[in-house]
Parts: structure tokens; C-alpha cells; sequence
């Protein structure tokens, strides 16, 4: 039985299906992170929805002023992002967590098509270098013209338009637990998109 149908069966209340992006088509800005969580966007089908990682990034994003309203872990809220969206490399809970590169190359036409729907992008916030990795794949660039690193802001001309990709390490539970990715580090990156602290919501 394949995960998807085997955690149908233990969780028939959560989502289990592929993960749609959140956020307005419209919005300048696009945070790519890696894969649904298990108990996190697989459970209430939003990214990064339901898991530390979530919560930290949401938590950012309000203090930024890029989120307003309140986040819950269920979903059920009522937060609205300002000028984002959220999408992920891989769409379905991977195995152990982990995705394979047959996954990663089978979700890329969704990434690519996602980055193409977008009328007013500016700026891909690749959280990690796999979606950093996958993002360059899926603009048609190879990975190794753009090497992955914290707080690294390249431009990149996408056919006359030129965008900006910046890279930040993965705020999961393990970078942030093993200091990784400190607040510092991670407020720089909003900094990077947004200018000096506004300091919104705390
Ligand atoms: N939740 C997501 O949706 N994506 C991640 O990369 C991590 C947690």
C-alpha cells in the first residue's frame, strides 16, 4: 500500500492529497519550501500549516507585515498573506520525510507552471536547497549557476523579466533546534525582501 492510502486509512480526517499553493496568483512574492509535513500540510492541506516550521514561518511573515490576522495550527483561521504566496517543491507528503529526486522531477511542471501563472512575481524565497535547487530547475537554470546559501539575493532574468531569488535555510524544527538558523539569521532574510523592520504584529 503506498503512503498516501496508508495514511487514509490511519487519518481518514486529514487531507492526504497533494498540497495546493496558498496565497493570491497576484502577489510579488513567492516562499518555496520543501514538502508537505506529515502532521503538519498533509493533515489540514495548507503549506506549511500545522508544524513548527509553519508556525515559525507565519510568525515571520506577520512580524514583517507580509501576514496579518491569526494563525492556528488547524487552519482554521483567519490569516491573510500581504503580497505572498506559499508553494512547495514536492506536493504530497514524502516518504520519511525525505524526498527522492523522482519525486522532486515528477512535482516540477507544477512548480514551473506555478512560477509561470504569476503575473507580478519579484522575488522566490527558496527555503533550503532542495527547493532552492528545484526552483532553478524549474526556471530553466541549472542549479550550479546559482549556488544555494543563507541569505544569498541574485537576480535572474526570466525571459526580460528580471526577478530576485533569494535563499535561506530551512526553518524546520531541526535547523532551528541545532542553531542553524538562528532569529537573527531568519529576520535578515525578511529584511532582505521587505527593507528594515516595520515590526507589525509581535
Ligand atoms: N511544511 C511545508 O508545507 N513545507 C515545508 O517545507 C515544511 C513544512
Amino acid at each position: 500500500m503506498d503512503l498516501r492510502q496508508s495514511c487514509r486509512r490511519q487519518k481518514p480526517s486529514w487531507h492526504n492529497a497533494p498540497v495546493e499553493s496558498f496565497g493570491d496568483i497576484t502577489a510579488r512574492i513567492l516562499i518555496v519550501g520543501l514538502a508537505p509535513g506529515l502532521r503538519g500540510a498533509n493533515r489540514t492541506g495548507r503549506p506549511f500549516t500545522g508544524d513548527s516550521a509553519g508556525l515559525y514561518l507565519f510568525t515571520m511573515l506577520r512580524r514583517f507585515g507580509l501576514a496579518s490576522g491569526n494563525y492556528r495550527e488547524d487552519g482554521d483561521d483567519d490569516i491573510q498573506l500581504a503580497d505572498v504566496r506559499i508553494t512547495n517543491a514536492v506536493r504530497c507528503l514524502p516518504p520519511a520525510n525525505k524526498p527522492v529526486a523522482a519525486e522532486i522531477n515528477a512535482c516540477r511542471p507544477f512548480l514551473a507552471a506555478e512560477i509561470a501563472a504569476m503575473p507580478n512575481l519579484d522575488i522566490i524565497l527558496t527555503l533550503g536547497r532542495l527547493a532552492h535547487d528545484a526552483t532553478l530547475r524549474g526556471i530553466g537554470q541549472r542549479p550550479a549557476s546559482v549556488p544555494f546559501g543563507h541569505a544569498k539575493d541574485r537576480a535572474i532574468d526570466l525571459q526580460g523579466h528580471v526577478i530576485r531569488i533569494i535563499s535561506s535555510y530551512h526553518c524546520s524544527r531541526y535547523n532551528t533546534q541545532t542553531g542553524r538558523l538562528t532569529d537573527e539569521m531568519f529576520a535578515e532574510i525578511f529584511q532582505m525582501i521587505t527593507g528594515p523592520e516595520t515590526s507589525v504584529a509581535s
